[in-house]
């Protein structure tokens, strides 16, 4: 338990991190984050819990986040765990090393421990990296491919993910082959068989999202690994925004790759990331950044980790994410995210002037609705959503909406509103 000097240190740091104003960070910080809601709550007065459970972020009431897919916005334990490491090594009251970046040291491996358990996947195939698309760039950069092989990405891969194969192509002379995904897909077996149309006998990677970032679609991963397994093709899984958002199981899945960015879904610090490797190819992948233990295979994935000196303080926010996602029990995340969501695509079927572009049967998605204008553009909608500071993803031709455990029904209620004036008006 903090002392009463320690909390208004913590403000301040909090104050300086943030560019709160003191009294605001005096307000967040000062004290200790508010008690959870108790769980039996949920069953008597459901919308009571939702709205107590809001008082564990810094979100301001008169902006409305619905884009938690690019940037995640952390709860106070997270932001508190953050805090007070910093100021403890600051102090110097910390092990002196190692720090993250070099040799594992016990905060990290509970983490690595913790990380593994629920992601269902060794400790030792798990290394820690700063997002997702360092993580795509380890696997990218790490493989030895000849020119003339070919990998195949999807047409909605990020840039997180697609340049550093375009960056490969244009050194080395690999070709990127691309799989058009369907908007919106109408069956599992319709978008597994684009892929194996789309695999010639010289692909030696598959590149794809779990939830792709330009509509929010939730791709038969498993389904793909083994297509791809199937051809002697590695798969290689950018889940930027899979962690936190849907339960995962990376063994059951199958593939030989996966990255991670928990700063989104996760609520974790901005600057962390996963990434796991599959233990038979833990040894074929080569560094990226390479300094001490570079080729120690003993070290497992943890030589993926070693990168040079980094913030130790957002891992330590990591592993609070996970514990305060853990409290909130994942499945109830789930169903709540996916409830708010199912709002979403409901409402926004009743319009024929827009088509959705991921949510067509329930498997599509998972807490994120993206839409596209039958004809013309959602100009209209995006000026009546910035007049009610309602931030979402997406320009003129395709909006996505974010719906997170910190979402207000009333916040659905004015993403509405401005839906229906911009539509209409
Ligand atoms: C599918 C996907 N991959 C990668 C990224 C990049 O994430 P980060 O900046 O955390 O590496 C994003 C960001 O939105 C994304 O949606």
């Amino acid at each position: 338990m903090p002392t009463r000097r320690e909390l208004f240190q913590r403000a301040a740091v909090g104050a300086a991190f943030f560019g709160l104003s003191p009294a605001r960070a005096e307000r967040a910080f000062a004290h200790e984050a508010p008690q959870l809601p108790p769980p039996t709550l949920l069953d008597t007065n459901p919308d009571r819990y939702w709205a107590d459970l809001r008082r564990q972020w810094l979100l301001a009431p008169d902006h409305i986040n619905l884009n938690c897919g690019s940037v995640g916005c952390s709860p106070l334990p997270v932001l508190n765990a953050v805090i007070d490491h910093l100021l403890s090594a600051e102090e110097f009251r910390e092990p002196a090393y190692p720090w993250f970046g070099y040799e594992e040291n016990p905060r990290l491996r509970e983490l690595r421990d913790a990380l593994a358990a629920y992601l269902h996947c060794k400790r030792d195939e798990l290394a820690l990296v700063r997002n997702a698309t360092e993580g795509n760039n380890v696997v990218c950069n790490g493989l030895d491919l000849k020119a003339g092989a070919e990998v195949l990405l999807t047409d909605q891969e990020h840039p997180g993910a697609r340049c550093c194969w375009e960056q490969k192509a244009a050194r080395y002379g690999i070709t990127l082959n691309t799989v058009t995904l369907p908007r919106p897909p109408a069956s599992v077996d319709e978008v597994v068989e684009r892929f194996a149309n789309a695999l010639t006998p010289r692909t030696q990677v598959v590149v794809l999202s779990h939830i792709t970032t330009a509509t929010g679609l939730v791709l038969p991963v498993k389904e793909i690994c083994q297509l791809a397994r199937d051809r002697g093709v590695l798969s290689h899984v950018d889940g930027a925004h899979a962690i936190g958002q849907i339960p995962l199981d990376l063994h059951d899945l199958g593939c030989d790759f996966y990255a991670s960015s928990p700063h989104k879904w996760l609520l974790a610090p901005k600057g962390t990331g996963t990434l796991y490797v599959r233990e038979e190819l833990l040894e074929r992948l080569w560094v990226t950044i390479a300094t001490v233990g570079w080729r120690d295979h003993a070290l497992k994935a943890y030589r993926f980790s070693n990168f040079g000196t980094s913030n130790l303080s957002v891992m330590i926010g990591l592993k609070a994410a996970l514990d305060f996602h853990r409290t909130l029990g994942p499945d109830r995340v789930y169903a709540r995210i996916h409830q708010l969501a199912s709002r979403v695509r409901d409402r926004l079927k009743e319009y024929p002037q827009i088509r959705l572009t991921n949510a067509s049967t329930d498997a599509f998605y998972a807490g994120m609705v993206s839409f596209e204008p039958v004809k013309g553009d959602l100009k209209r909608v995006q000026a009546e959503l910035a007049a009610r500071n309602v931030r979402v993803a997406g320009n003129q031709d395709r909006l996505r909406v974010a719906t997170h455990v910190f979402t207000q029904s009333t916040e659905l209620n004015t993403f509405f509103d401005a839906v229906d004036r911009g539509l209409r008006g």
